[in-house]
């Protein structure tokens, strides 16, 4: 007898069938088996209802950081999995910044391993650009491609040359992958603590100029289209790095680009509070730029929302301010960040955002099984939240499932919560709570 959940009717936002209106989903084993009003599942369905609730292809983060191999103090691929099917993600691509480094296919094969023996979350760890994370020699792009590595990046660290920039997309041409930049000229961000401008003058901060982005940006520009290798950039936060990329895409959209939930919400003058949560890197922008990047969000210039998920230890945060490491945590809070943010005062439609949170990034990766169409026969990666539920970011009432407690938004109220998160057909997130 398969097994049958029958979602009755939510409101159903599926960006890449542009279906947005309320129906009954019914799953059956692994797939979508019915769309439609009025659908019955038969005697022996689960029937979940979803009156007043969302339901959405899982969300698919292009950008996390699971920690492990090397940090499993901070976040381990299970800790990481469980954080992100709270958060109603069912896919995520892990950063390769662990330690050893994700550089080479044993140390791909072992993230797989360790995510499929968690299975709350489908997991696509990156590759690095160089080996060892140091900028120079390149690892075998092919090797890791043939295993299904499908995005290359040195994430926290920017490839500074251009030379091994210009090789990483001759070779991403070649074998059909990705080069994902994290945009920042070191010469430009020595001893930085968070951005260049009047805020970094007051605090007595060391700045990273927003210019330190925009010049790698420019030059990847360049060099994407000299070698017509597929290049994203990764947590663009500046309103220069907006028109840069604007000004590429009416040419062709070849290069594509993200931007945090945190770059969204969260501006410099934040920092008054010296929160180290809100060290991140890049660092926070001024409120110009927060309100370029959600117009480019809008416009579809930023094609995707990345949580960058960097959850670190509480030690490692409660330390004087430069010696605290960058990073916020994301997985948890990003869908209802961009639902209170966003979606809550006009700013972007519901079905925008689930295409900038789910279709986009699946697309990006090349995910067919993921970001929908929510129809007959599709894989049934599915969540389904709450838009007007309120909670507390960080409060006693909701736990975070991340090991870590680094978020730029404890103690804010947000608004959106997910309800179930479902991978192939399988509740990883049941009435908020993960399954495993
Ligand atoms: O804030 C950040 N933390 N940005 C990065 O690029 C790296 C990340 C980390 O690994 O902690």
């Amino acid at each position: 007898m398969p097994s049958r959940v029958l979602f009755r009717g939510a409101r159903v936002v599926d960006p890449a069938s542009r279906r947005d209106g309320v129906a009954d989903v019914l799953v059956e084993d692994e797939a979508i088996a019915a769309v439609g009003m009025d659908v019955t599942g038969g005697s022996n369905a689960v029937v979940v209802d979803g009156g007043g609730l969302v339901l959405a292809p899982g969300l698919v983060d292009l950008h996390a950081h699971l920690r492990e191999p090397g940090y499993e103090h901070k976040e381990t691929v299970e800790t990481g999995s469980r954080a992100a099917a709270a958060g109603g993600y069912t896919a995520v691509c892990a950063m390769p910044n662990t330690d050893p480094v994700t550089d080479n296919a044993a140390v791909v094969m072992e993230v797989r391993n360790l995510a499929d023996k968690a299975g709350l979350c489908d997991v696509f760890p990156a590759g690095a650009i160089t080996r060892g994370l140091d900028g120079e020699s390149l690892t075998d792009i092919g090797e890791m491609a043939e295993t299904g590595v499908r995005l290359f990046t040195d994430d926290g660290k920017c490839v500074q040359s251009s030379r091994v920039m210009r090789l990483a997309l001759e070779y991403a041409k070649a074998f059909d992958v990705i080069v994902c930049q994290h945009a920042q000229d070191e010469a430009l961000t020595e001893g930085w603590q968070m951005h260049e401008g009047f805020y970094s003058a007051l605090l007595g901060l060391t700045g990273a100029p927003s210019a330190a982005e925009a010049v790698v940006v420019a030059r990847d520009l360049a060099l994407a289209r000299l070698t017509g290798g597929r290049l994203h950039l990764t947590h663009i936060s500046s309103d220069e790095s907006v028109q840069l990329l604007e000004r590429d895409k009416a040419r062709g959209p070849r290069v594509t680009a993200d931007v945090t939930p945190h770059h969204l919400a969260l501006i410099d003058e934040d920092l008054i509070s010296y929160d180290t949560n809100l060290k991140v890197n890049p660092p926070l922008r001024s409120a110009e730029d927060r309100q370029s990047l959600r117009l480019a969000l809008t416009g579809g210039v930023l094609d995707a929302v990345a949580t960058d998920h960097a959850p670190h230890a509480v030690e490692d945060k409660e330390q004087e301010f430069d010696q605290a490491p960058p990073g916020t945590t994301g997985l948890e809070t990003s869908l209802a960040v961009i639902l209170t943010e966003l979606v809550e005062p006009g700013l972007l439609s519901l079905i925008d955002a689930m295409e900038r949170m789910s279709t986009g990034p699946a697309r990006i990766l090349g995910l067919d099984d993921h970001g929908g169409p929510i129809e007959p026969g599709r894989p049934a990666n599915l969540v389904l939240f709450d838009p007007a539920a309120r909670w507390i970011v960080g409060g006693t009432e909701h736990p975070f499932a991340s090991m870590a407690r680094n978020s730029a938004f404890t103690g804010r109220t947000l608004g959106g919560r997910v309800v179930h998160t479902m991978l192939r057909g399988t509740f990883t997130v049941r009435e908020g709570e993960p399954t495993r």
